[in-house]
């Protein structure tokens, strides 16, 4: 087992109503100023907005309102709001939504708390993040795990980039989980979530290092749970255990406990984030239409990892065949699974269609810097490797 430390400080009030806690939460932790953040509006629709903003004034906490966060969230949108909250002398950012909504009220908390920084400073590396305001977050839909994680990742339009940044001053104060609030999420949405649960584990199960087994046995009983609950989830999204389930899976892959004593890999999300980059696809599309041609080119660097996560979590008998055969099942049951809930497992399925070789040449340069450094760590992808892949994908 690999050294570490795990601090995962957030208050989490999960279940039926945890939404109607967040005044009387907010104002335990010292907040009389809260910024609220909010995306496209399907919060107003649902009536979530009201409901908060009723329990805030009831609690005697003054509030304002900044919505409009989209998909992918931008830097230019976070900044105007640093702008909105100082202005409004802002000591707590509620988040009422997904992960865009989550991470761009992190950024904006780290924004007040550091006026004198540009917010781009601290996702490229200038400025280092020593202070930030707190953050509480009304949770809409499982998918990112931002409620819980010590990331948050935003879009540079001007720069045509996407990226994240770990610290632990991401993790927010409190979390209000109420999976009811998740019925609502469309389709699309519901299964690229789920996609998103399932690669924060797998991105942490293939790595470099092995050898701690209940971070495995925690691992594979996730992947286990969403792929069970999934099923139920798609074919009814208001089963209130089926969506629990999914909720606590999303929150748990993401607050690295599924990587303890091991480390991350996370080159699917590298290579992912430049596609969303470059043509707004939805984070978990993104993952799953290039996971499949990850795993044939590096599983022959451990196939007997490959070999172990089909048994263990595709249940591919022991004595299906050797490793490389077990191996290839494994990947096929994932790919199977995640064609079985609607998700596109080539690049030539999103939106943005099969790409010709120069864009994937610009890809690969946006993935590694043009070629200066590697991600990932269970097969370090370098530029030719970040080529080879999205080309095995193409189709
Ligand atoms: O904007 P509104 O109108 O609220 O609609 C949203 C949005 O269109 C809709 N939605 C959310 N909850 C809903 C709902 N619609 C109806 N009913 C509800 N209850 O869903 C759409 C997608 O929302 P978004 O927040 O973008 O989705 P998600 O939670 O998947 O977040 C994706 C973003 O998080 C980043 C991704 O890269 C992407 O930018 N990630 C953040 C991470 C983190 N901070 O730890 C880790 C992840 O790996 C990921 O990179
Ligand atoms: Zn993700």
């Amino acid at each position: 087992m690999q050294n570490f430390t795990f601090k995962c400080p957030t208050d989490i009030v999960f279940g039926k109503d945890a939404e109607l806690q967040v005044g009387k939460k907010i104002k335990e932790y010292g907040g009389s100023h809260v910024f609220i953040v909010y995306g496209g509006g399907s919060v107003v629709k649902t009536g979530l907005l009201s409901r908060v903003e009723r329990v805030l004034t009831e609690s005697g906490i003054a509030f304002t309102v900044r919505g409009g966060v989209k998909p992918n969230p931008l830097v230019s949108h976070a900044r105007d709001g640093v702008r909105e909250a100082i202005s409004f002398g802002a000591d707590f950012i509620l988040a009422v939504g997904g992960g865009s909504v989550i991470d761009t009220a992190k950024a904006i908390a780290h924004g007040v708390a550091n006026p004198e920084t540009d917010i781009w400073d601290f996702w490229c590396g200038r400025a280092k993040l020593t202070k930030t305001t707190p953050v509480a977050v009304v949770l809409t839909l499982a998918a990112a795990g931002s409620e819980t994680s010590d990331s948050a990742v935003l879009t540079n339009e001007e720069m045509g980039v996407k990226g994240g940044i770990n610290t632990p001053f991401n993790r927010p104060t409190l979390a209000f989980m109420n999976p009811e609030l998740t019925y609502t999420v469309p389709k699309k949405q519901l299964t690229a979530g789920i996609s998103d649960i399932l690669m924060h584990t797998l991105e942490r199960y293939f790595t470099k290092f092995s050898g701690n087994e209940l971070t495995d046995l925690v691992a594979e009983a996730l992947l286990k749970d969403v792929v069970k609950s999934a099923r139920v989830a798609v074919k009814d999204q208001r089963s209130y255990d089926a969506m629990s389930e999914i909720m606590w899976c999303g929150s748990v892959s993401h607050s690295n406990f599924t990587e303890l004593g091991r480390c991350k890999d996370f080159s699917c999300h590298k290579l992912g984030h430049a596609l969303s980059a470059k043509f707004d696809t939805t984070h978990g599309e993104s993952l799953t239409a290039i996971w499949g041609a990850w795993a044939e080119y590096v599983y022959h660097d451990d196939a007997h990892r490959f070999a172990h996560f089909a048994e263990k979590v595709w249940d591919v008998p022991e004595d299906f065949g050797d490793d490389e055969a077990k191996a290839q099942e494994g990947i096929h049951r994932q790919i199977a699974f995640f064609e079985e809930i609607g998700m596109p497992t080539s690049l030539g399925q999103l939106p943005s269609g099969v790409l010709k070789e120069a864009t994937i040449k610009d890809l690969a340069d946006q993935v590694t810097a043009k070629g200066t450094k590697t991600v990932g760590n269970f097969h370090p992808i370098d530029w030719q490797a970040a080529v080879d892949i999205y080309t095995m994908a193409n189709h």
